[in-house]
């Protein structure tokens, strides 16, 4: 088998060049070859960690949240987790339900899709114990959905376009080979929806600025609106909105690479040995989803969603000092998952009451708890 390097330089020899987007795919993808399809790259051993590996207190209390709005909002108990990664989530998640909502977990139905056909087998081991309650689909065949759908680190981990203003014009960044090497180079947009996209948010690109474009994302959310007949749709990543992700002072983009949990922009370099990511624009993310019929219900940031969803009781009822700090981990702001990291939540067909708990801002939910809690 041709490795992979050599597979993509084929490629840009019949192309003359490709988007960076289809070298990120590749690079993440190509079965058997791409990062996320030949080996483990989560926690300890990988190249990075998720909120899923800091702490199972994470999924202990998207569990308690999920469940919550299910019953709030009258959806069916039918979970659906997209880019399910080791498993650890789901099974943080099921276990805990069975542990603690032992009538819910009976009616529960989880449906995975997941585009690694590697990690799919390692999620099959790992959920042994919550067998026939699970089924794989793929996003193509997923449809007439109704329950709760989530997803962590998944937008994320989507191809990007690199796009870069040079002058008076805007151009996207391809991948060549120069000289024995991968290279960029800027040539003419490769699809119209790249101006569109920064028409949609009126984004002006300063000279010498590259911007990193999530396409699939904008395809992704307007699929998911049609596959979807009455649910609520949490996206947990980190990003930001807009107008900070394209903030001028961010002049390179935002993608990078992580290799054993060292972050560098040796883009081709460890081609399929390294993670590339790039941050979430949740405002595209809201605004064409909206467009489909996912109508926003709230953007909070992910320590805020956690404690509104009840973390800080898993830090009362930590054993060790280590499972605190742990969980502290998730929302404090030295702790890396707290700030950068946002949940955006859509409905669709629901209605959505005025006390749900997603709706309020930090001072509210404090004011809240300082009041339960008698401070
Ligand atoms: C960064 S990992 C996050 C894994 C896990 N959710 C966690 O938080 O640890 C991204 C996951 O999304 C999956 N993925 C990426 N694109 C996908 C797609 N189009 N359809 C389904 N899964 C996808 C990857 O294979 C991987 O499992």
């Amino acid at each position: 088998m041709n490795s992979l390097n050599d597979k993509i330089r084929s490629l840009i020899a019949d192309k003359g060049m490709i988007t960076f987007a289809e070298f990120m795919n590749m690079a993440l993808y190509e079965p058997g070859q791409g990062y996320y399809q030949k080996q483990n790259p989560f926690g300890h051993q990988g190249s990075f960690y998720t909120s899923v590996n800091a702490s199972a207190s994470f999924g202990r209390t998207l569990a308690n949240a999920f469940a919550d709005t299910a019953t709030r909002l009258s959806l069916p108990a039918h979970f659906c987790e997209m880019g399910a990664g080791s498993g650890m989530l789901a099974n943080d998640i099921l276990t805990h339900l069975k542990n603690t909502k032992p009538d819910f977990y009976a009616e529960l139905k989880y449906t995975i899709i997941e585009k690694s056909g590697y990690l799919i087998e390692r999620q099959k081991e790992l959920l042994k114990e919550h067998e026939g309650k699970i089924n794989w689909t793929a996003f193509e065949d997923f449809g007439g959905f109704q329950g709760v759908f989530y997803s962590n680190e998944l937008v994320d981990a989507f191809p990007v376009h690199r796009v870069i203003r040079i002058g008076e014009e805007v151009k996207e960044l391809y991948v060549i080979e120069h000289e024995g090497g991968l290279t960029f180079y800027p040539e003419k947009l490769s699809t119209p929806k790249i101006q569109e996209y920064l028409d949609r948010i009126n984004l002006k690109i300063t000279d010498g600025q590259i911007v990193d474009l999530n396409l699939d994302m904008t395809g992704w959310v307007q699929a998911l609106s049609s596959k979807i007949d009455k649910g609520i749709v949490f996206t947990i990543d980190y990003g930001y909105p807009a107008e900070n992700i394209f903030a001028s002072y961010r002049r390179d983009g935002t993608v990078t690479c992580y290799y054993k949990h060292s972050q560098n922009n040796d883009f081709f370099e460890r081609v399929g040995d390294q993670d590339i990511t790039a941050f979430v624009d949740f405002t595209s993310l809201q605004s064409y989803g909206h467009d489909a019929g996912l109508v926003p219900v709230s953007l909070t940031p992910q320590w805020l969603f956690l404690v509104q969803s009840g973390i800080l009781s898993e830090i009362e009822n930590a054993e060790t000092d280590l499972q605190k700090a742990s969980v502290k981990a998730l929302i404090m702001p030295e702790g890396g998952f707290g700030t950068n990291f946002f949940v955006l939540i859509q409905g669709k067909n629901v209605t959505v009451p005025d006390d749900f708990p997603y709706r309020k801002g930090a001072k509210e939910t404090l004011d809240i708890l300082s009041k339960m809690n008698g401070f």
